[in-house]
């Protein structure tokens, strides 16, 4: 059996989405790919708890219930006030997982590399910003730099195009990547305005308080920049064109819906182009996903349009991305 220590930043609902995975399917793995997770430290703001023995995540994830914080913890554990930067050198991991919203990760993701620890993130500003740096870090240590659940959760677009499809050119990829907006344009087809149809997607959870990194597309100009380094070559979120769906007009989805279309935020990647904008697609389009959904239509030159399509978002299905890269990670160490 080989053991992995895993070093989990971020215990936020994907952190705790994949802390349940690792504690209810232990067995599964164990027998499936004879690997056994030891979970060494888990940090939040608050603080990290380290212990190389290995930590209780059902207890774990009791205290952040019922405390909201980690450093609340202070019976049989350390707590201790690390930086990411120094827990990443501190203690002793074969792999990091980055489940925050830190945008300046990717500082703590070099410096974990360059001791030779894999890294896997669901955080996409370090992607969208530093991709060449890390991706080059990563090989130059030859350690394992997984992202899958960057984009479209779960769904496996990123391994789709960095593992498979090898002797294949991507010529273009056209998707929808965001699930807030097509909720949002949804609700605007049956008669919402947009500030009406935005508060629904606020009480449901489905937008978040502040709602702008979808709204405005940002969001989906970080995924289509990480498609677009992952299909062709490195580029950063600056040199993007994004247009959200702020200025959509519910006279603009009534006329697409009166036409056989629907207005969907669509994500255009092509060789040195990646744009974000509202645009009408055909209501039999794959891109004319409901929303809980997110599409994509890759073309390459020879395999031609590949269609791949599921969840975008949600705990269980972004857990699924991070698990699979930590399984992934694991074979690899
Ligand atoms: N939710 C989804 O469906 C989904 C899907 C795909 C990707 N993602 C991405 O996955 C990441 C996590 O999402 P989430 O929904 O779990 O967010 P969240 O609930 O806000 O959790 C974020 C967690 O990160 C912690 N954190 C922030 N900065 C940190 C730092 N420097 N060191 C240690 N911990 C830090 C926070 O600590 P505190 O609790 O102390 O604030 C919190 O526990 C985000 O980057 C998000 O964009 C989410």
């Amino acid at each position: 059996m080989k053991e992995i220590k895993l070093s989990l930043f971020g215990f936020g609902n994907v952190g705790k989405a994949v802390s349940r995975v690792l504690l209810e399917k232990g067995v599964f793995f164990r027998e499936k790919y004879g690997v056994e997770f030891k979970v060494v430290s888990i940090a939040d703001t608050s603080g990290v708890v380290w212990l190389p023995e290995g930590i209780d995540l059902r207890e774990a994830l009791i205290i952040r219930e019922n405390f909201g914080k980690l450093s609340a913890w202070t019976n049989d554990y350390e707590v201790y006030n690390f930086t990411p930067d120094e827990a990443v050198r501190e203690i002793d991991a074969d792999v990091v997982i980055d489940v925050t919203n830190d945008r300046n990760a990717w500082r703590w993701h070099l410096a974990a590399l360059r001791e030779g620890k894999g890294v896997i993130t669901s955080n996409k500003p370090p992607l969208a910003f530093h991709y060449a740096e890390l991706t080059k870090e990563a090989e130059r240590r030859d350690v394992p730099y997984l992202f899958e659940a960057t984009v479209m959760a779960g769904t496996p677009v990123i391994g789709l195009l960095r593992e498979n499809l090898l002797g294949d050119a991507v010529e273009r990829i056209d998707a929808v990547l965001n699930a807030t907006t097509t909720f949002i344009l949804s609700r605007m087809e049956v008669g919402l305005n947009f500030e009406d149809a935005l508060r629904e997607a606020q009480a449901l959870g489905i937008a978040e308080r502040d709602p702008s990194g979808d709204i405005l597309g940002i969001d989906a100009g970080y995924k289509a920049t990480i498609l677009h380094c992952v299909a062709f070559s490195p580029v950063t979120f600056d040199e993007v064109r994004v247009r959200g769906i702020a200025e959509v007009t519910p006279d603009e989805v009534r006329r697409a819906r009166a036409k056989g279309k629907t207005v969907r935020l669509v994500a255009t990647v092509e060789r040195g182009e990646v744009t974000v904008e509202p645009k009408e697609v055909p209501l039999e389009s794959p891109l004319a996903v409901g929303s809980h959904e997110n599409a994509a239509v890759i073309k390459t030159d020879l395999l031609g349009e590949l269609l791949i399509k599921g969840a975008g978002a949600g705990l269980k299905e972004t857990a699924s991305g991070v698990v699979s890269d930590i399984i992934k990670a694991s074979l690899r160490l």
